[in-house]
């Protein structure tokens, strides 16, 4: 694939409206969401990576131009649950993203992702119930594989799954990916692929 830069939006009437379809990646602040962008696409420094939560803050449309000549979006959100204090889900969640998943016309699919180090995360699990409470279509890519053993890794995501069945019937899409160690993205890929088939 050939992947290229497109634009920023700070607001939903900013999307392209050139009708493609968008696979967007959210998530905590510094859970590698641009760090994805970049190893999906095989450009280093197409999206901009910090050691400090909070880079993203813009939404970042980057078009994809397939080999067989389809075209569509990955799209860059800024990272939710980083000091937001306030209950509400506009502010825990910025409004940003709260307006886009729920009112962006062209979002396909959604990839949660979340870090394959940790416990399950509240801020996460809430997340995931409000998209299941809205019927927005999602998976769970779990990152940062490379800091623990694969073994602790398939432990975490099963405890995940767990938790997860303890309010959804069914569990959704779980892929892994290790942006440092450029491991997953061909999972990846080929699931877009068949969600865009
Ligand atoms: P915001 O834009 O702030 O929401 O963060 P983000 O989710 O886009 O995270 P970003 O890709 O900027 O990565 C955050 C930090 O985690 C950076 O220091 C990355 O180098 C590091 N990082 C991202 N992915 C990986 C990974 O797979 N393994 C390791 N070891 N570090 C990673
Ligand atoms: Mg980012």
């Amino acid at each position: 694939m050939n992947a290229s830069f497109k634009c920023s939006s700070a607001k939903l009437s900013q999307l392209p409206d050139d009708g493609l379809r968008e696979i967007a990646l959210i998530g905590r602040s510094n859970v590698g969401k641009s760090s994805l962008i970049n190893l999906l696409t095989g450009k280093a420094a197409l999206a901009k990576v910090s050691a400090t939560p909070g880079k993203t803050r813009l939404i970042n449309h980057f078009l994809v131009n397939e080999p067989d000549g389809s075209k569509w979006y990955l799209v860059d959100l800024p990272g939710y649950g980083y000091a937001r204090a306030s209950k509400s889900e506009k502010e825990k969640f910025a409004r940003i993203i709260v307006d886009y998943i729920t009112g962006a016309p062209q979002l396909h699919y959604l990839f949660v992702l979340v870090d394959s180090r940790l416990e399950p995360q509240k801020i996460d699990l809430e997340f995931i119930t409000m998209l299941g409470e809205r019927g927005i279509p999602f998976g769970i890519i779990f990152t940062k594989s490379d800091k623990q053993s694969v073994d602790k890794t398939a432990s975490n995501i099963a405890r995940y799954g767990r938790i997860l069945l303890e309010t959804w019937e069914q569990l959704p899409p779980m892929l892994v990916t290790s942006s440092a160690k450029k491991q997953g993205a061909e999972q990846v890929l080929e699931f877009i692929g068949k969600i865009l088939g």
